[in-house]
């Protein structure tokens, strides 16, 4: 079982990265597989509307030149997704709506590729926004048909650490990691996990 967290981040290692891990944290102990995916630095530009992907339907997106298609490569691999954004205006960074947008689109147009997949997601707030941001990441999932097991995992914090300074936000961050193993478990013995897509040929 893995699952696998995208920081929508500017900063690699700031508060929305130190969430992150104390939720992989809670799921390595129950022997879940993780890794972290970050955005920052990374190429990654917004949907062009092209719908090439509906035409294609190769599980990819036509732009090749940044990380999205890497990224939906590990969201159809993966039997659980953490997304993860620090607020910027009120909602997510614009790395994240990008990711958002481009392997929300390609899901559709291949039928629905994150399907019965479970997923959640943390915010880090310096004081407004934190449950719009979490809403745009949530309707993501919900959207893809995934399954959220309560409560998104929010910190606050400016600079990088404070929210090491949050005891209720990195509780919350625990138990998002918790609640996602838990029930990643009990799909697994229902039989009931999500089925996995095979890759297409290129
Ligand atoms: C461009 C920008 C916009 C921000 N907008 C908000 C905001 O609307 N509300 C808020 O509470 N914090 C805002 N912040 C503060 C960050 O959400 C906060 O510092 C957060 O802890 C950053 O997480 P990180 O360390 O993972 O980058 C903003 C920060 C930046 C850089």
């Amino acid at each position: 079982m893995k699952v696998v967290a995208f920081n929508g981040s500017a900063r690699k290692n700031g508060n929305t990265a130190i969430l992150i891990r104390y939720a992989l944290k809670e799921l390595e102990k129950e022997g879940i597989d993780t890794e972290l995916v970050q955005l920052a630095g990374k190429r990654i530009r917004g949907c062009t509307a092209c719908m090439k992907c509906f035409e294609t339907r190769d599980q990819r997106c036509i732009i090749k030149n940044d990380i999205v298609n890497r990224c939906i490569r590990k969201m159809i691999d993966a039997d659980g997704i953490i997304l993860g954004s620090p607020v910027y205006f009120l909602d997510v960074s614009p790395e994240m709506k990008a990711l958002i947008d481009r392997c929300g689109f390609v899901s559709m147009a291949n039928g629905g590729l994150y399907r019965h997949k479970v997923g959640s997601a943390v915010v880090a707030v310096r004081r407004t926004g934190a449950s719009r941001t979490a809403d745009t990441m949530l309707h993501f999932l919900l959207a893809g048909d995934m399954i959220i097991p309560g409560f998104p995992g929010i910190g606050i914090g400016r600079n990088i650490g404070d929210v090491e300074d949050d005891a209720e936000g990195i509780e919350r961050a625990k138990n998002l990691g918790k609640n996602m193993a838990w029930l990643l478990r009990t799909l697994e013995t229902a039989g009931q996990a999500a089925e996995p897509i095979l890759a297409k040929e290129a």
